[in-house]
């Protein structure tokens, strides 16, 4: 069985195959209107999403399933106490596959290791965003045809932008990849991130301060939102939250073939005179959502009932209790009967990162 908690857990193979059977389903949606009859889904959201959680909803329904869940975690008994693994274990009577939005990093991770249904990670805190990445891989296969020799500029919060981590490692595999980071000093890409998949894969980056410095050199720009409820200090949100707003005057410079993503929502970091420049591919990108998660769920699905398709959830080389974790949102600090799980660094060895959320041991 498969499940989906990092965007590496997809072969590029398994990747493209999802992205070549979303283009189908969009030629032919007919095709696929009863593909899931009797299959249902249960979207498990911890934490606030108008697009994610709906565009699953939106997309079984389209397959002819059914969707069961909760939008606000505090209406089920998880107010009572109950975990992430107990919750896994009973939606594991009820239903054929699970989304999982959590604000604890490795939630979804540790709900994949207590499940017998394949397990989706909807977005976990600030760690990764997988089916955002495959929504943002069919986006880019749409507007601009290939994945090879792109340089993709990633503006905004770049340290708790969970979809700019999984985007990044998806490309990561693709020849002639350049990227882009344009952050304030306090919203750089996290280290474990530049060294062990920028470096280890061999994709160039530089780092600047302004996009208008690099925005003539871009195929893409990736603009994020400044995300206030991941801030530990309210002051240090101040200082950075207005760092970057594009408006169609700074638009002069860039490519005419340049496409705007943006995995939304956004405040004020495009403002809306841009919507109607044709590079504006962001609501063309929440449609790719729907319908890349129809072929996510179909080949899940499918998946599942294949011996030889299989997460690696744990590394063989993982130990077990061995460390703590530093990073206070991880779920290895924040839930009962979850080990701590160190992995050996691939960048640094004698280093060691957290399996759930990739942080350093204390
Ligand atoms: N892009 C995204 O994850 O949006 P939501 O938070 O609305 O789901």
């Amino acid at each position: 069985m498969k499940h989906l908690i990092d965007p590496t857990d997809l072969t590029k193979q398994e990747t493209e195959e999802i992205i070549d059977l979303a283009l189908d389903i969009i030629d032919h949606p007919e095709k696929y209107a009863e593909a899931c009859k009797g299959k249902k889904l249960a979207t498990l959201f911890y934490e606030p999403s108008t697009r994610t959680r709906l565009s699953f909803t939106a997309a079984m329904m389209e397959l002819g399933g059914n969707v069961l869940g909760f939008s606000d975690a505090q209406n089920s008994s998880v107010s009572k106490g109950e975990t992430c693994a107990d919750t896994t274990k009973v939606i594991n009577c009820f239903a054929d596959i699970i989304a999982m939005r959590h604000f604890e990093e490795g939630a979804a991770l540790v709900s994949a290791l207590n499940s017998h249904i394949p397990v989706i990670n909807a977005g976990d805190g600030s760690h990764a965003h997988p089916t955002q990445t495959l929504t943002d891989l069919l986006t880019i296969k749409r507007e601009i045809g290939r994945f090879d020799n792109l340089t993709i500029g990633f503006c905004g919060d770049l340290k708790f932008g969970r979809t700019v981590h999984s985007l990044i490692k998806a490309l990561s595999r693709y020849e002639g990849v350049k990227v882009v980071l344009i952050a304030p000093e306090q919203l750089r890409l996290p280290d474990y991130m530049k060294k062990e998949v920028c470096e280890v894969n061999g994709i160039p980056y530089k780092e600047v301060t302004t996009l208008e410095e690099v925005r003539p050199q871009l195929d893409v720009v990736y603009m994020t939102r400044v995300q206030k409820g991941r801030f530990f200090d309210e002051d240090e949100f101040d200082r950075v939250k207005d760092c970057f707003i594009l408006d169609s005057e700074k638009l002069a410079t860039a490519k005419l073939e340049m496409r705007i993503l943006h995995p939304l929502p956004r405040v004020n970091e495009i403002t809306v005179d841009v919507d109607a420049d044709p590079r504006a591919a962001y609501f063309r990108q929440v449609e790719n959502g729907k319908n890349v998660r129809k072929a996510l769920i179909l080949k899940l699905l499918e998946w599942a009932h294949d011996k030889d398709k299989k997460s690696v959830l744990v590394p063989a080389d993982a130990v077990r209790n061995e460390f703590v974790c530093r990073n206070p949102r991880c779920i290895s600090n924040m839930e009962v009967n979850v080990d701590s799980l160190f992995r050996p660094a691939a960048d640094h060895p004698g280093e060691w990162r957290c399996v759930y959320c990739e942080s350093k041991p204390k």
